[in-house]
Protein backbone atom coordinates (compact mmCIF):
# COMPACT_ATOMS: atom_id res chain seq x y z
CA UNK A 1 0.00 0.00 0.00
CA UNK A 2 1.26 3.54 -0.71
CA UNK A 3 -0.86 6.41 -0.81
CA UNK A 4 1.70 9.31 -1.34
CA UNK A 5 1.31 13.03 -2.78
CA UNK A 6 4.32 14.62 -4.56
CA UNK A 7 5.22 18.59 -4.48
CA UNK A 8 4.98 20.04 -8.33
CA UNK A 9 5.34 23.39 -9.52
CA UNK A 10 3.13 26.18 -8.13
CA UNK A 11 0.49 27.80 -9.99
CA UNK A 12 -2.22 30.60 -8.88
CA UNK A 13 -5.85 29.84 -8.72
CA UNK A 14 -6.92 26.39 -9.47
CA UNK A 15 -10.09 24.99 -10.07
CA UNK A 16 -10.86 21.83 -8.35
CA UNK A 17 -10.96 18.69 -10.39
CA UNK A 18 -9.40 20.80 -13.24
CA UNK A 19 -7.99 18.29 -15.64
CA UNK A 20 -5.15 19.40 -17.46
CA UNK A 21 -5.05 17.85 -20.32
CA UNK A 22 -3.65 19.39 -24.15
CA UNK A 23 -3.72 18.80 -27.23
CA UNK A 24 -1.85 15.74 -27.80
CA UNK A 25 -4.07 14.26 -24.88
CA UNK A 26 -7.40 14.76 -26.83
CA UNK A 27 -5.50 13.64 -29.75
CA UNK A 28 -5.47 10.23 -28.39
CA UNK A 29 -8.25 9.68 -26.50
CA UNK A 30 -10.27 10.61 -29.46
CA UNK A 31 -7.76 7.83 -31.46
CA UNK A 32 -8.18 5.65 -29.28
CA UNK A 33 -11.72 5.41 -29.50
CA UNK A 34 -12.25 5.86 -33.06
CA UNK A 35 -9.40 3.23 -33.59
CA UNK A 36 -10.78 0.73 -31.65
CA UNK A 37 -8.17 0.70 -29.11
CA UNK A 38 -9.79 2.11 -25.57
CA UNK A 39 -13.84 2.69 -25.78
CA UNK A 40 -15.46 4.87 -22.44
CA UNK A 41 -17.38 2.10 -20.54
CA UNK A 42 -21.08 1.39 -21.27
CA UNK A 43 -21.20 4.11 -23.30
CA UNK A 44 -24.43 3.36 -24.78
CA UNK A 45 -26.30 3.77 -21.40
CA UNK A 46 -24.58 7.59 -20.68
CA UNK A 47 -21.13 6.34 -19.47
CA UNK A 48 -19.63 5.28 -16.30
CA UNK A 49 -17.52 7.34 -14.74
CA UNK A 50 -13.60 6.17 -14.77
CA UNK A 51 -13.82 3.02 -16.46
CA UNK A 52 -12.45 2.13 -19.82
CA UNK A 53 -13.10 -0.65 -22.17
CA UNK A 54 -10.10 -1.93 -24.59
CA UNK A 55 -11.32 -2.43 -27.98
CA UNK A 56 -9.79 -4.81 -30.81
CA UNK A 57 -6.34 -3.54 -31.02
CA UNK A 58 -6.36 -2.19 -27.46
CA UNK A 59 -6.94 -5.80 -26.04
CA UNK A 60 -3.79 -6.55 -28.54
CA UNK A 61 -1.84 -3.83 -27.46
CA UNK A 62 -2.80 -4.96 -23.74
CA UNK A 63 -1.92 -8.11 -24.03
CA UNK A 64 1.75 -7.66 -25.69
CA UNK A 65 2.69 -5.40 -22.63
CA UNK A 66 1.27 -8.42 -20.72
CA UNK A 67 3.37 -10.91 -22.29
CA UNK A 68 6.70 -8.54 -22.53
CA UNK A 69 6.45 -7.82 -19.11
CA UNK A 70 6.02 -11.18 -17.98
CA UNK A 71 9.04 -12.27 -20.25
CA UNK A 72 11.10 -9.65 -18.66
CA UNK A 73 9.99 -10.75 -15.00
CA UNK A 74 9.59 -14.82 -15.16
CA UNK A 75 10.74 -15.98 -18.56
CA UNK A 76 14.20 -14.19 -18.67
CA UNK A 77 15.25 -14.94 -14.65
CA UNK A 78 16.25 -17.77 -13.04
CA UNK A 79 14.79 -17.06 -9.87
CA UNK A 80 11.25 -15.11 -10.28
CA UNK A 81 8.26 -17.48 -10.93
CA UNK A 82 4.33 -16.64 -11.70
CA UNK A 83 0.98 -16.38 -9.67
CA UNK A 84 -2.50 -15.83 -10.28
CA UNK A 85 -4.08 -15.39 -7.05
CA UNK A 86 -7.74 -14.67 -6.41
CA UNK A 87 -9.11 -11.22 -6.42
CA UNK A 88 -11.07 -12.27 -3.19
CA UNK A 89 -9.17 -12.59 -0.42
CA UNK A 90 -9.74 -13.52 3.77
CA UNK A 91 -10.88 -9.47 4.66
CA UNK A 92 -7.88 -10.29 8.13
CA UNK A 93 -5.72 -9.75 4.62
CA UNK A 94 -6.85 -6.00 4.48
CA UNK A 95 -6.81 -5.04 7.61
CA UNK A 96 -3.30 -7.04 8.50
CA UNK A 97 -1.86 -5.02 5.15
CA UNK A 98 -3.42 -1.73 6.93
CA UNK A 99 -5.49 -0.67 4.10
CA UNK A 100 -8.61 -0.96 5.99
CA UNK A 101 -7.16 1.48 8.75
CA UNK A 102 -5.09 3.48 6.19
CA UNK A 103 -5.98 3.36 2.67
CA UNK A 104 -7.60 6.62 2.46
CA UNK A 105 -7.42 10.13 0.68
CA UNK A 106 -8.69 13.34 2.15
CA UNK A 107 -11.62 14.50 0.14
CA UNK A 108 -13.83 17.71 0.51
CA UNK A 109 -17.57 18.03 -1.30
CA UNK A 110 -18.64 21.59 -2.59
CA UNK A 111 -21.47 22.90 0.24
CA UNK A 112 -23.32 24.17 -3.00
CA UNK A 113 -23.36 21.49 -5.71
CA UNK A 114 -21.67 18.67 -3.59
CA UNK A 115 -19.08 18.09 -6.03
CA UNK A 116 -16.62 15.63 -4.37
CA UNK A 117 -12.67 15.95 -4.39
CA UNK A 118 -9.59 15.18 -3.21
CA UNK A 119 -7.90 17.83 -1.17
CA UNK A 120 -4.32 16.35 -1.80
CA UNK A 121 -4.02 16.66 -5.91
CA UNK A 122 -5.37 20.40 -5.04
CA UNK A 123 -2.94 21.27 -2.91
CA UNK A 124 -0.21 19.45 -5.31
CA UNK A 125 -1.59 21.74 -8.13
CA UNK A 126 -0.93 24.92 -5.96
CA UNK A 127 2.64 23.50 -5.09
CA UNK A 128 1.92 21.96 -1.81
CA UNK A 129 2.56 18.31 -0.59
CA UNK A 130 0.04 16.56 1.36
CA UNK A 131 1.87 13.58 2.26
CA UNK A 132 0.47 10.84 4.34
CA UNK A 133 2.24 11.80 7.58
CA UNK A 134 0.30 15.08 7.49
CA UNK A 135 -2.51 14.87 10.01
CA UNK A 136 -6.17 15.29 8.57
CA UNK A 137 -6.20 18.88 10.75
CA UNK A 138 -2.93 19.95 8.86
CA UNK A 139 -4.07 19.28 5.96
CA UNK A 140 -7.54 21.07 6.64
CA UNK A 141 -5.37 23.68 8.29
CA UNK A 142 -3.32 24.14 4.69
CA UNK A 143 -6.48 23.74 2.80
CA UNK A 144 -7.98 26.66 4.83
CA UNK A 145 -4.98 29.08 4.52
CA UNK A 146 -4.97 28.67 0.89
CA UNK A 147 -8.87 28.96 0.49
CA UNK A 148 -9.06 32.11 -1.72
CA UNK A 149 -7.00 30.11 -4.43
CA UNK A 150 -9.52 27.52 -4.86
CA UNK A 151 -12.80 27.16 -6.36
CA UNK A 152 -15.12 24.25 -7.18
CA UNK A 153 -14.80 23.43 -10.63
CA UNK A 154 -18.23 22.85 -11.26
CA UNK A 155 -20.28 25.67 -9.62
CA UNK A 156 -17.35 28.37 -8.67
CA UNK A 157 -18.39 28.69 -5.08
CA UNK A 158 -15.29 28.29 -2.38
CA UNK A 159 -17.52 27.11 0.51
CA UNK A 160 -16.33 23.66 1.33
CA UNK A 161 -17.39 20.76 3.94
CA UNK A 162 -14.57 19.81 6.89
CA UNK A 163 -12.06 17.11 5.10
CA UNK A 164 -12.32 13.43 5.71
CA UNK A 165 -11.06 10.55 4.91
CA UNK A 166 -12.09 8.57 2.21
CA UNK A 167 -11.32 4.73 2.07
CA UNK A 168 -10.19 3.28 -1.23
CA UNK A 169 -11.31 -0.24 -0.71
CA UNK A 170 -13.85 -1.40 -2.93
CA UNK A 171 -16.57 -3.58 -0.83
CA UNK A 172 -18.37 -6.48 -2.44
CA UNK A 173 -21.26 -8.37 -0.93
CA UNK A 174 -19.86 -11.70 -1.65
CA UNK A 175 -20.55 -13.88 1.34
CA UNK A 176 -23.15 -11.26 3.06
CA UNK A 177 -25.51 -14.49 3.95
CA UNK A 178 -22.74 -15.09 6.69
CA UNK A 179 -23.18 -13.70 10.04
CA UNK A 180 -19.36 -12.24 10.14
CA UNK A 181 -20.09 -9.99 6.81
CA UNK A 182 -21.44 -7.35 8.67
CA UNK A 183 -18.13 -7.50 10.80
CA UNK A 184 -16.01 -8.20 8.10
CA UNK A 185 -16.56 -7.09 4.83
CA UNK A 186 -15.49 -9.01 1.57
CA UNK A 187 -13.12 -6.12 -0.82
CA UNK A 188 -12.23 -6.74 -4.45
CA UNK A 189 -8.38 -6.35 -4.00
CA UNK A 190 -6.93 -3.13 -3.80
CA UNK A 191 -3.70 -4.48 -5.14
CA UNK A 192 -2.64 -7.26 -6.31
CA UNK A 193 0.67 -7.82 -4.29
CA UNK A 194 -1.44 -9.20 -1.18
CA UNK A 195 -1.89 -12.25 -3.34
CA UNK A 196 1.79 -12.83 -3.17
CA UNK A 197 2.05 -12.02 0.23
CA UNK A 198 -0.04 -15.00 1.50
CA UNK A 199 1.55 -17.61 -0.60
CA UNK A 200 4.92 -16.69 -0.14
CA UNK A 201 4.93 -19.74 1.67
CA UNK A 202 3.65 -22.05 -0.72
CA UNK A 203 5.71 -21.17 -3.49
CA UNK A 204 8.18 -21.73 -1.13
CA UNK A 205 6.88 -25.01 -0.05
CA UNK A 206 6.02 -26.59 -3.45
CA UNK A 207 9.17 -25.14 -5.47
CA UNK A 208 12.99 -25.25 -5.18
CA UNK A 209 13.48 -21.60 -5.20
CA UNK A 210 15.68 -19.83 -2.37
CA UNK A 211 16.25 -16.50 -0.94
CA UNK A 212 16.51 -14.05 -3.27
CA UNK A 213 13.50 -15.20 -5.55
CA UNK A 214 10.59 -13.52 -6.46
CA UNK A 215 6.90 -14.06 -6.94
CA UNK A 216 5.16 -12.02 -9.93
CA UNK A 217 1.70 -11.49 -10.72
CA UNK A 218 -0.47 -9.77 -13.27
CA UNK A 219 -4.24 -9.27 -12.21
CA UNK A 220 -7.04 -6.48 -11.58
CA UNK A 221 -6.96 -4.12 -8.65
CA UNK A 222 -9.88 -1.60 -7.41
CA UNK A 223 -10.38 1.12 -5.72
CA UNK A 224 -12.63 4.09 -5.00
CA UNK A 225 -10.40 6.91 -6.59
CA UNK A 226 -12.50 9.80 -5.96
CA UNK A 227 -11.39 11.89 -8.63
CA UNK A 228 -10.24 10.13 -11.42
CA UNK A 229 -8.99 11.43 -14.50
CA UNK A 230 -6.60 12.13 -16.97
CA UNK A 231 -8.18 9.05 -19.10
CA UNK A 232 -6.84 5.18 -18.27
CA UNK A 233 -4.36 7.20 -15.77
CA UNK A 234 -6.58 6.93 -12.96
CA UNK A 235 -8.98 4.74 -12.69
CA UNK A 236 -11.37 2.49 -10.52
CA UNK A 237 -10.52 -0.44 -12.19
CA UNK A 238 -7.43 -1.09 -13.76
CA UNK A 239 -4.15 -3.90 -13.68
CA UNK A 240 -0.82 -4.04 -12.15
CA UNK A 241 1.85 -6.26 -13.20
CA UNK A 242 3.74 -6.82 -9.75
CA UNK A 243 6.57 -8.80 -8.90
CA UNK A 244 7.43 -8.90 -4.92
CA UNK A 245 11.65 -10.03 -4.96
CA UNK A 246 11.91 -11.68 -0.83
CA UNK A 247 15.66 -10.79 0.13
CA UNK A 248 17.81 -11.30 3.15
CA UNK A 249 17.87 -8.06 5.19
CA UNK A 250 21.40 -7.72 4.96
CA UNK A 251 20.85 -7.56 1.28
CA UNK A 252 18.11 -5.81 1.22
CA UNK A 253 19.25 -2.18 -0.13
CA UNK A 254 22.08 -4.02 -2.64
CA UNK A 255 19.30 -5.69 -4.41
CA UNK A 256 17.20 -2.79 -5.00
CA UNK A 257 19.52 -1.23 -6.78
CA UNK A 258 19.66 -3.85 -8.85
CA UNK A 259 16.01 -3.91 -9.36
CA UNK A 260 15.89 -0.46 -10.14
CA UNK A 261 18.59 -0.32 -12.68
CA UNK A 262 16.45 -4.07 -14.21
CA UNK A 263 13.12 -1.92 -14.16
CA UNK A 264 14.75 1.34 -15.95
CA UNK A 265 16.06 -0.53 -18.76
CA UNK A 266 13.00 -2.82 -19.05
CA UNK A 267 11.13 0.84 -20.45
CA UNK A 268 13.85 1.59 -22.58
CA UNK A 269 13.20 -2.25 -23.94
CA UNK A 270 9.85 -1.37 -24.45
CA UNK A 271 10.76 1.81 -26.84
CA UNK A 272 10.69 4.30 -24.51
CA UNK A 273 13.29 7.17 -24.95
CA UNK A 274 15.27 7.94 -21.86
CA UNK A 275 14.13 11.90 -22.01
CA UNK A 276 10.83 10.71 -21.56
CA UNK A 277 11.93 8.64 -18.48
CA UNK A 278 12.61 10.18 -15.14
CA UNK A 279 13.20 9.00 -11.43
CA UNK A 280 11.13 10.56 -8.13
CA UNK A 281 12.35 9.65 -4.92
CA UNK A 282 10.01 9.74 -2.12
CA UNK A 283 10.64 12.55 0.61
CA UNK A 284 8.67 11.23 3.23
CA UNK A 285 8.26 7.29 3.79
CA UNK A 286 6.10 5.34 5.57
CA UNK A 287 7.71 3.74 8.81
CA UNK A 288 8.75 0.82 7.49
CA UNK A 289 10.14 1.54 3.93
CA UNK A 290 13.86 1.62 3.79
CA UNK A 291 13.81 3.68 0.37
CA UNK A 292 11.22 4.51 -2.67
CA UNK A 293 11.38 6.00 -5.80
CA UNK A 294 8.83 5.68 -8.75
CA UNK A 295 10.09 5.83 -12.68
CA UNK A 296 7.87 8.39 -14.34
CA UNK A 297 6.42 9.44 -17.43
CA UNK A 298 6.22 12.15 -19.42
CA UNK A 299 2.96 11.83 -20.11
CA UNK A 300 0.79 14.67 -22.22
CA UNK A 301 -0.04 16.47 -18.75
CA UNK A 302 3.62 15.85 -17.24
CA UNK A 303 5.81 13.40 -15.93
CA UNK A 304 3.87 11.03 -12.79
CA UNK A 305 4.13 7.50 -11.94
CA UNK A 306 4.57 5.10 -14.04
CA UNK A 307 5.95 2.31 -11.77
CA UNK A 308 7.11 2.52 -8.28
CA UNK A 309 10.23 0.35 -6.91
CA UNK A 310 10.14 0.08 -3.12
CA UNK A 311 12.36 -1.51 -0.32
CA UNK A 312 9.77 -2.48 1.94
CA UNK A 313 11.63 -4.36 4.86
CA UNK A 314 10.08 -7.08 6.42
CA UNK A 315 6.73 -5.10 7.39
CA UNK A 316 3.98 -7.00 4.86
CA UNK A 317 5.14 -10.79 6.02
CA UNK A 318 5.12 -9.50 9.38
CA UNK A 319 1.81 -8.15 9.70
CA UNK A 320 0.32 -11.26 7.71
CA UNK A 321 2.31 -13.52 10.00
CA UNK A 322 1.08 -11.54 12.66
CA UNK A 323 -2.34 -11.57 11.94
CA UNK A 324 -2.59 -14.85 10.45
CA UNK A 325 -0.67 -16.39 13.51
CA UNK A 326 1.53 -18.25 10.74
CA UNK A 327 5.72 -18.39 11.20
CA UNK A 328 6.49 -16.83 7.60
CA UNK A 329 10.79 -16.53 8.56
CA UNK A 330 12.41 -18.37 6.38
CA UNK A 331 15.54 -20.77 7.50
CA UNK A 332 18.77 -20.89 4.91
CA UNK A 333 19.25 -24.64 4.80
CA UNK A 334 23.82 -23.71 4.27
CA UNK A 335 23.99 -20.93 7.10
CA UNK A 336 20.98 -22.53 9.28
CA UNK A 337 20.32 -18.38 9.36
CA UNK A 338 16.81 -17.77 10.50
CA UNK A 339 14.74 -14.33 9.34
CA UNK A 340 11.61 -13.07 8.16
CA UNK A 341 12.46 -11.95 4.50
CA UNK A 342 12.40 -8.14 3.71
CA UNK A 343 10.63 -7.21 0.51
CA UNK A 344 11.45 -5.28 -2.63
CA UNK A 345 8.73 -4.29 -4.62
CA UNK A 346 8.00 -3.37 -8.10
CA UNK A 347 4.54 -2.54 -9.02
CA UNK A 348 3.64 -0.83 -12.61
CA UNK A 349 0.00 -0.92 -13.90
CA UNK A 350 -1.03 -2.04 -17.15
CA UNK A 351 -3.35 0.56 -18.12
CA UNK A 352 -0.35 3.50 -17.48
CA UNK A 353 1.95 0.91 -19.33
CA UNK A 354 -0.32 1.38 -22.35
CA UNK A 355 -1.08 5.40 -21.96
CA UNK A 356 2.99 5.88 -22.22
CA UNK A 357 3.46 3.57 -25.11
CA UNK A 358 0.31 5.57 -26.82
CA UNK A 359 1.95 8.69 -26.07
CA UNK A 360 5.56 8.20 -27.12
CA UNK A 361 4.26 6.15 -30.29
CA UNK A 362 1.51 8.25 -31.70
CA UNK A 363 2.87 10.26 -34.40
CA UNK A 364 1.80 12.70 -37.34
CA UNK A 365 4.08 13.47 -40.10
CA UNK A 366 3.70 15.95 -43.11
CA UNK A 367 4.12 13.93 -46.13
CA UNK A 368 3.11 16.39 -49.40
CA UNK A 369 -0.28 18.46 -48.45
CA UNK A 370 -1.22 15.66 -46.13
CA UNK A 371 -0.66 14.21 -42.65
CA UNK A 372 0.51 10.78 -41.84
CA UNK A 373 -0.63 9.33 -38.28
CA UNK A 374 1.78 6.44 -37.69
CA UNK A 375 1.58 4.64 -33.96
CA UNK A 376 5.39 3.86 -34.01
CA UNK A 377 5.47 0.38 -31.60
CA UNK A 378 8.37 -1.94 -31.27
CA UNK A 379 7.16 -4.89 -34.26
CA UNK A 380 6.43 -7.05 -30.81
CA UNK A 381 4.22 -4.68 -29.33
CA UNK A 382 2.24 -3.59 -32.48
CA UNK A 383 -1.51 -5.25 -32.08
CA UNK A 384 -1.50 -6.35 -35.73
CA UNK A 385 2.13 -7.67 -37.08
CA UNK A 386 1.42 -7.82 -41.10
CA UNK A 387 -1.85 -6.32 -43.03
CA UNK A 388 -1.84 -8.62 -46.10
CA UNK A 389 -3.53 -6.63 -49.35
CA UNK A 390 -4.33 -8.19 -52.71
CA UNK A 391 -3.59 -5.09 -55.20
CA UNK A 392 -6.96 -5.92 -56.73
CA UNK A 393 -10.38 -6.76 -55.14
CA UNK A 394 -11.81 -7.51 -58.20
CA UNK A 395 -8.97 -9.90 -59.34
CA UNK A 396 -9.73 -13.20 -58.04
CA UNK A 397 -6.31 -14.89 -59.12
CA UNK A 398 -4.74 -12.06 -57.10
CA UNK A 399 -7.46 -12.10 -54.40
CA UNK A 400 -6.94 -15.89 -53.63
CA UNK A 401 -2.82 -15.96 -53.70
CA UNK A 402 -3.15 -13.12 -51.04
CA UNK A 403 -5.69 -15.29 -48.48
CA UNK A 404 -3.17 -18.05 -48.95
CA UNK A 405 -0.43 -16.09 -47.73
CA UNK A 406 -2.31 -14.53 -45.04
CA UNK A 407 -4.01 -17.96 -44.28
CA UNK A 408 0.18 -18.84 -43.45
CA UNK A 409 1.09 -15.96 -41.83
CA UNK A 410 -1.51 -16.00 -39.11
CA UNK A 411 -0.39 -18.60 -37.69
CA UNK A 412 2.51 -17.14 -36.35
CA UNK A 413 1.28 -13.43 -36.04
CA UNK A 414 -1.93 -11.66 -36.09
CA UNK A 415 -2.54 -10.54 -39.09
CA UNK A 416 -4.90 -8.53 -40.95
CA UNK A 417 -6.37 -8.97 -44.37
CA UNK A 418 -7.55 -5.50 -46.34
CA UNK A 419 -9.06 -5.33 -50.10
CA UNK A 420 -10.85 -2.16 -49.23
CA UNK A 421 -10.14 0.67 -50.75
CA UNK A 422 -6.81 1.90 -52.65
CA UNK A 423 -3.44 0.80 -51.53
CA UNK A 424 -2.59 4.34 -50.07
CA UNK A 425 -5.91 4.45 -48.06
CA UNK A 426 -4.81 0.54 -46.83
CA UNK A 427 -1.20 1.59 -46.12
CA UNK A 428 -2.25 5.22 -43.87
CA UNK A 429 -4.94 2.83 -41.97
CA UNK A 430 -2.45 0.20 -40.78
CA UNK A 431 0.23 3.05 -40.17
CA UNK A 432 -2.45 4.64 -37.67
CA UNK A 433 -2.40 1.17 -35.67
CA UNK A 434 0.56 0.43 -35.75
CA UNK A 435 1.55 -2.74 -37.98
CA UNK A 436 4.79 -2.63 -39.28
CA UNK A 437 4.76 -4.58 -42.40
CA UNK A 438 2.13 -4.84 -45.21
CA UNK A 439 2.64 -7.45 -47.96
CA UNK A 440 0.60 -6.34 -50.98
CA UNK A 441 0.10 -9.34 -53.61
CA UNK A 442 0.41 -7.87 -57.17
CA UNK A 443 0.70 -9.11 -60.62
CA UNK A 444 4.62 -9.71 -60.24
CA UNK A 445 3.70 -12.37 -57.55
CA UNK A 446 1.49 -14.56 -59.75
CA UNK A 447 4.45 -14.39 -62.38
CA UNK A 448 7.62 -14.10 -59.94
CA UNK A 449 5.94 -15.03 -56.87
CA UNK A 450 7.24 -12.45 -54.75
CA UNK A 451 5.22 -10.04 -53.42
CA UNK A 452 5.84 -6.40 -52.26
CA UNK A 453 6.59 -5.29 -48.46
CA UNK A 454 6.84 -1.98 -47.38
CA UNK A 455 7.77 -0.64 -44.03
CA UNK A 456 5.77 1.33 -41.45
CA UNK A 457 8.25 3.52 -40.36
CA UNK A 458 10.48 4.36 -43.77
CA UNK A 459 7.69 3.67 -46.31
CA UNK A 460 10.25 1.87 -48.64
CA UNK A 461 9.07 -0.96 -50.23
CA UNK A 462 10.75 -4.03 -51.31
CA UNK A 463 9.91 -7.24 -53.48
CA UNK A 464 10.98 -10.63 -51.30
CA UNK A 465 10.30 -14.27 -52.15
CA UNK A 466 6.91 -15.71 -50.95
CA UNK A 467 8.93 -18.65 -49.91
CA UNK A 468 11.52 -16.06 -48.37
CA UNK A 469 8.69 -14.11 -46.52
CA UNK A 470 8.50 -15.99 -42.53
CA UNK A 471 12.47 -16.22 -42.41
CA UNK A 472 12.36 -12.22 -43.39
CA UNK A 473 9.37 -11.83 -40.63
CA UNK A 474 11.11 -14.07 -38.29
CA UNK A 475 14.45 -11.53 -38.00
CA UNK A 476 12.22 -8.62 -37.72
CA UNK A 477 9.19 -9.29 -35.12
N1 LIG B 1 1.55 -2.60 -4.33
C1 LIG B 1 1.93 -1.24 -4.42
C2 LIG B 1 0.96 -0.38 -5.07
O1 LIG B 1 -0.14 -0.81 -5.38
P1 LIG B 1 0.63 2.02 -6.00
O2 LIG B 1 1.64 3.12 -6.17
O3 LIG B 1 -0.61 2.35 -5.27
O4 LIG B 1 1.42 0.86 -5.26
C3 LIG B 1 1.28 0.83 -8.24
O5 LIG B 1 0.29 1.41 -7.41
C4 LIG B 1 1.03 1.14 -9.68
O6 LIG B 1 -0.30 0.78 -10.05
C5 LIG B 1 1.15 2.62 -10.03
O7 LIG B 1 2.48 2.99 -10.30
C6 LIG B 1 0.29 2.73 -11.27
O8 LIG B 1 1.01 2.34 -12.41
C7 LIG B 1 -0.81 1.70 -11.00
N2 LIG B 1 -2.02 2.37 -10.45
C8 LIG B 1 -2.26 2.68 -9.17
N3 LIG B 1 -3.48 3.23 -9.03
C9 LIG B 1 -4.02 3.27 -10.26
C10 LIG B 1 -5.27 3.72 -10.79
N4 LIG B 1 -6.23 4.21 -10.01
N5 LIG B 1 -5.48 3.62 -12.13
C11 LIG B 1 -4.54 3.10 -12.94
N6 LIG B 1 -3.35 2.64 -12.50
C12 LIG B 1 -3.09 2.72 -11.18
Amino acid sequence: MAKKTKSKSTKSVKSVNSIETNEKMSKIISFAKRRGFVFPSSEIYGGFSSIYDYGPYGVELLNNIKKFWWKHMIQLRDNIIGLDSAIFMHPKIWEASGHVAGFSDPLAECKKCHFRFRVDTLLEELGFSADEKMSLGQIEKLFRKNIDKIKCSKCGSNEFTEIKKFNLLVQSNLGNFSSDFEKEPVYLRGETCQGIYVNYKNVLDSTRVKIPFGIAQIGKAFRNEITARQFIFRTREFEQMEMQYFVNPKSEMEEYEKLKEYRWQYYLDLGIKAKNLKWYKHKNLVFYAKEAYDIEYNFPFGFKELEGIHARGDYDLKQHSKFSGKDLSYTDATTSEKYIPHVIESSAGVGRTFLALMTEAYTEEKIDNDIRVVLKLLPELAPIKIAVFPLLKNKPELVKKASEIFNELRKLYMCEFDDNGNIGKRYRRQDEIGTPYCVTVDFDTLEKNEVTVRDRDTMKQEKIKIENLIDYFKLRI
